[in-house]
């Protein structure tokens, strides 16, 4: 973490709004923090009352009687696809296109608001058709096609809880969520188109749900036309149900804090965490902080180029930018194929304005080179955001001259699947930005940075990041574990204290610096995934006796997986091992959580009381001089590792 310190401290470079920017900007005055400073729950109230189309509008703000179990406009009622799709139509904005679809192969589709209404209520009418009702899970796995937030729209709209798996995860991946959540019906496709090949997302499935006695029907998109296994009764064509169901379907009237979804990300063990989030404070927060860090307006083309398989995809794909009537752009390739200009094609086919991706993104872009920029009009750009990890200052800079031309602002945006919206981030028409800094809270956000016990810090110091005021889009709990929910984020600092598990700093300015996580979660290309998931998948390999993973640097991926592996008595290591076992990593829990690196060693070095020592770990992956081994059981153990890996290392 010094390192990382030492490095931001030397970041002066200044980057205030252009004039013209500010001139016109959605937010222009600072009003909006004093405002929300002086009385959070007034401010959270004036604009779910102004900005949510209501059923029954909420008497109550806040009810915090019994913290961390928060509860947001608790009286209220409405429906969350209502106030995504119909209320535009009824406003007589039905013609406006909701989503500018690009497939992997070319192929285009533009779907209107209204289009979209209709389409959402068809496949709501399937999913009542196949048993879902009102509390019910659904559980989504596919690729990024239209279809996959029609899925969500049309849970919201039936009042049940949707769980989107993202497509690259592993059938044993997938099932475990299923099974956690007790989802009844499964939507999915064919199969998904990833750099111009087949991933046979039915078939994945299909080994999931054996697993899954609740599952009844298994509802499934026709994409790529790959033969698929198919159970008659259960398995039914979205193309034979949806498309003949009826193109109206009520609403269903939800009070604010039903479920809105449950969305599965890792913590410290190796059970993922069912994160769980609520109707009305979750449509507030990604409303308001997409109209407010993107500076909406009523003409842009938005693209933030996530996946709905993550929070991000979540709340600025589907349902910040819908709530707000926006035009998106989908699409559903990745970055580098057919090669790597195909994001800035897409930029000006469309006319993008706004454009949101991940700091491992612009990485890559920069390392794959300049060559792919050349010819491409850029120009309608407005706007830059990213998301997922601490952008490098470097990367920073390339973003904002070769692709933001140097008049585009940048919203780095920091924010956690638990926050449900961006918490800390420029506002692009007042905050002056430096490379690399999330800048300042949002409004009505109450970051903090405490020391071990819990005491605020002064102003230029590092230490834990918290936020200490309950906001309106925050996590409710863990699906089925209240306990756990308390423990992870509400045990450190006190029941009304949000421990976020990232360290942070501020400089003299007050700017907030992010310095990633403190706990035993690694952040790959923005994926977090925890040491012990590695782990535990390695030592159900019958050739591993125990296992240890870490995050070690890498200049593209921000990190990289980096496994230690002790074999049992008589394994032959070598090679072909270390390919079997970097294979069943991808089997069992999913294609990007493929360690980058895997060595062999005899022993691992632990504390007396048996706790693996990760950072000595990080010492030897990543060749630095070992740090201090004092506390080791046994501290000759390091430096037998370390020889071990260095000729491993070497000969690779
Ligand atoms: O460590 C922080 C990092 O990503 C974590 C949250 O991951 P996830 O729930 O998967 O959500 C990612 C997208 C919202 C955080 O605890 N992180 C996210 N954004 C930033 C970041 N780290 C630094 N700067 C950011 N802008």
């Amino acid at each position: 973490m010094s390192d990382a310190i030492e490095a931001l401290l030397e970041e002066n470079r200044r980057f205030p709004p252009p004039a013209a920017f500010a001139a016109s900007a959605r937010v222009s005055s600072p009003a909006l923090y004093t405002e929300a400073d002086e009385d959070f729950r007034g401010f959270w109230q004036r604009h779910a009352l102004r900005e949510i189309s209501w059923f029954r509008e909420p008497t109550e703000v806040l009810d915090d009687s019994n913290p961390p179990f928060y509860k947001w406009f608790a009286d209220g009622e409405l429906n969350i696809s209502y106030n995504c799709l119909d209320r535009h139509v009824e406003a007589g904005g039905g013609d406006k296109v909701a989503l500018h679809w690009l497939g992997e192969p070319g192929e285009e589709r533009r779907i209107t608001y209204a289009e979209l209404l209709a389409e959402v209520c068809r496949c709501a009418n399937a999913l009542r058709d196949l048993g879902v009702r009102r509390g019910d899970r659904v559980a989504i796995y596919m690729g990024m096609v239209p279809e996959l937030p029609i899925a969500m729209l049309a849970c919201a709209r039936l009042g049940a809880a949707h769980s989107v798996v993202f497509g690259g995860f592993a059938a044993s991946a997938l099932a475990d969520r299923i099974q956690d959540a007790a989802c009844t019906v499964l939507v999915t496709c064919d199969g998904a188109w990833r750099r111009g090949q087949v991933i046979p997302l039915k078939e994945m499935c299909d080994g999931a749900v054996d697993l899954c006695p609740t599952i009844k029907h298994v509802l499934v998109v026709r994409r790529t036309e790959n033969d698929v296994p198919w159970t008659p009764g259960r398995d039914v064509w979205w193309h034979e149900t949806v498309a003949s169901a009826p193109a109206d379907c009520a609403p269903e009237r939800m009070n604010a804090e039903d479920v809105l979804f449950l969305l599965y990300t890792s913590g410290t063990t190796a059970k993922p965490k069912g994160i769980c989030h609520t109707t009305a404070g979750y449509l507030l927060g990604a409303m308001m902080t997409h109209r407010w860090v993107f500076d909406i307006r009523p003409d842009d083309v938005y693209w933030c180029a996530a996946d709905c398989g993550w929070v991000t995809g979540h709340t600025y794909i589907v349902y910040g930018p819908l709530a707000n009537h926006t035009t998106g752009v989908m699409y559903e390739g990745t970055p580098e194929y057919p090669s790597w200009s195909r994001h800035w094609e897409i930029v000006e086919r469309y006319g993008v304005t706004v454009y949101y991706t991940a700091p491992t993104a612009i990485r890559a872009f920069v390392k794959a080179g300049d060559q792919h920029l050349e010819g491409r009009n850029l120009s309608s750009l407005r706007l830059l955001g990213t998301v997922g990890e601490p952008i490098n200052p470097e990367a920073w800079m390339w973003y904002h001259e070769r692709i933001g031309g140097g008049r585009c602002p940048i919203v780095d945006t920091w924010w956690q699947t638990e926050t449900g919206s961006i918490m800390i981030s420029p506002l692009p028409g007042l905050t002056t930005t430096k490379p690399g800094s999330a800048t300042h809270p949002m409004p009505g956000v109450a970051a903090a940075i405490v020391d071990e016990q819990g005491v605020e810090v002064a102003r230029g110091g590092g230490g834990y990041l918290v936020l200490k005021q309950p906001w309106p889009s925050m996590l409710r709990t863990l699906w089925g574990d209240d306990d756990r929910f308390v423990q992870t984020y509400w045990n450190r600092f006190g029941r009304d204290v949000y421990f976020t598990g990232d360290g942070a700093k501020t400089d003299d300015d007050g700017n907030f610096w992010l310095l990633g996580r403190v706990d035993d979660v690694i952040n790959v290309a923005g994926h977090r995934i925890s040491t012990t998931e590695i782990e535990s998948s390695l030592v159900g390999h019958a050739a591993v006796a125990e296992a240890a993973a870490i995050g070690a640097h890498d200049p593209i991926k921000g990190e990289q997986i980096c496994v230690f592996v002790i074999t049992k008595d008589g394994v032959e290591q070598g090679d072909e091992l270390r390919a079997e076992l970097l294979q069943h990593v991808a089997t069992q829990i999913g294609r990007f959580a493929r360690p980058g690196m895997l060595l062999f060693t005899s022993d691992l070095p632990k504390t007396r009381s048996g706790k693996i020592m990760r950072r000595l770990l990080k010492d030897v992956a990543e060749g630095r001089e070992l740090g201090d081994a004092t506390t080791l059981r046994d501290s000759t153990v390091v430096q037998t590792i370390k020889d071990q890996a260095d000729r491993q290392l070497g000969h690779r």
